[in-house]
């Protein structure tokens, strides 16, 4: 398994593209337009770029330097770095622990997925031509009573997601990923630049960007927070797992760096697209999940070979989040590897179970949207919050506690390959803001 997957990483091109393709996905474009409407705007964004700066971007360099120092599966690397410091071995089940949030993640990611899968296929059937908002609005209803036409998708998701982690060509897709998501990112411009053609644009802007702090609660912050883990893919060990196959030499900062910048600014352009579209019809902002699927073709409606546009965008979306869940399946994929099952018997075998927890979603829209589990949450209300808000965080927060409290200082020091004043400098950004930061989050909402 070592030999085959550090040949996958053998160029540090090849890295980037995978924690790229990991962190660019529904977090950008459907999760982060939806819970910015949800919670009033301007000053959640600022509170998640603040998050994505201070906890975020520290945390992802440390998640990837255990990967990178351990060099084997989540569980086995946290395993063998806690025995060179003389740490308790308990400290695999964090491994675990980021198993189970992922495999929860994913449960919903390849249901929402499927939503675009759906939309692909209509807008190419030219099923929105000459539409009116309301009947998209409408027609996005009929789909998610339709558990059927939701499930059918959710199965070719998870199909499409979990042949590639069993065949272990991922490398193949990032690369196809690397032409096909600048196409992606011009679209999204296109978009805002048709956006600033309309009356709700100006709206839009100072919606998003003039924060009125009144409106921060614990609860604001703590979605805030929990959204800032989750577009960067960090918290759940699953970049711990592509840590495992950076090449050395390269300078870890500057990759997250990178990403952070590419990831915050894909959800700025998705977020100006479609809050024009929302002000200038008089669209609920805290519309929910729906957000995307109804603003987006309402939008491409008003181009010129609107339908064309729309079918290459959902398309291209559909790659960013394939790349985005193969990331999602790696941990649970790697520690049941690491406890003797072949990838493919692995992959079968978290495919299954995946495809299972994601029935519970496709019903919330149908059957079970009345079931409540917890604070009257249905299942994908639930399963939309709770890995993300609270799992993500808690790894992330004991994450930051090894690599920072617990690691060995030279191991560190060399993943980290930023120098000794660069690692100074992240250790203590990590020791004394980070980690209490995430501390007077959780305590302060929990509480
Ligand atoms: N970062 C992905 C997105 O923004 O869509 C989602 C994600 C991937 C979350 C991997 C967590 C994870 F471990
Ligand atoms: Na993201």
């Amino acid at each position: 398994m070592m030999h085959e997957t550090l040949e996958r990483w053998g160029s540090q091109r090849a890295f980037i593209l995978a924690v790229t393709g990991a962190a660019v996905g529904l977090g950008n474009i459907w999760r982060f337009p939806y819970i910015t409407g949800e919670n009033g705007g301007a000053a959640f964004l600022l509170l998640y770029v603040a998050f994505v700066a201070l906890l975020g971007l520290p945390v992802m360099m440390a998640e990837i330097m255990i990967g990178r120092a351990g060099r084997r599966s989540p569980m086995q690397s946290l395993l063998q770095l806690a025995n060179q410091a003389g740490a308790t071995p308990h400290w695999r089940w964090l491994g675990w622990f980021g198993g189970v949030t992922v495999f929860l993640i994913l449960s919903f990611y390849s249901v929402v997925s499927g939503w675009s899968i759906e939309y692909l296929v209509e807008s190419v059937n030219g099923d929105f031509v000459g539409s009116t908002p309301a009947e998209i609005g409408a027609g996005f209803d009929a789909f998610l009573a339709d558990p059927l036409r939701m499930t059918f998708n959710h199965t070719l998701f998870l199909l499409l997601t979990m042949s590639v982690v069993a065949a272990g060509v991922a490398n193949g897709l990032e690369k196809l990923n690397n032409l096909m998501m600048p196409l992606l990112y011009l679209l999204l411009l296109v978009l805002v630049g048709y956006a600033a053609t309309t009356d709700g644009f100006g709206t839009a802007l100072a919606w998003l960007f003039r924060p009125d702090l009144s409106a921060v609660t614990p609860l604001v912050v703590m979605h805030a927070m929990g959204h800032a883990f989750f577009t960067l893919a960090v918290g759940a060990c699953a970049l711990m797992a592509y840590g495992a196959y950076m090449p050395d030499h390269q300078s870890l900062p500057r990759a997250a760096v990178a990403v952070a910048a590419l990831d915050v600014t894909v959800a700025l352009l998705a977020g100006i697209a479609i809050f024009s579209v929302v002000f200038s019809q008089g669209i609920d902002p805290g519309e929910g999940p729906g957000l995307m699927f109804v603003t987006l073709p309402i939008a491409f409606a008003e181009l010129p070979w609107g339908q064309l546009w729309l079918g290459l965008f959902f398309l291209l979306l559909l790659m960013a989040t394939w790349t985005s869940s193969i990331n999602l399946a790696e941990p649970m994929v790697a520690g049941l590897q690491g406890v003797g099952l072949k990838r493919g018997q692995a992959a079968a075998l978290v495919g299954v179970a995946v495809w299972l927890v994601g029935l519970l979603s496709v019903f919330s829209f149908s059957s079970l949207a009345e079931v409540h589990w917890i604070a009257g949450m249905n299942f994908f209300e639930l399963v939309t919050t709770v890995p993300t808000e609270l799992f993500l965080p808690v790894g992330g927060l004991l994450i930051a506690i090894f690599a920072a409290w617990v690691m060995p200082r030279d191991i560190a020091l060399r993943a980290l390959d930023a120098g000794p004043t660069g690692y100074r400098v992240w250790r203590t950004v990590v020791r004394y803001v980070s980690i209490p930061l995430t501390l007077v989050v959780l305590f302060s909402t929990l509480i």
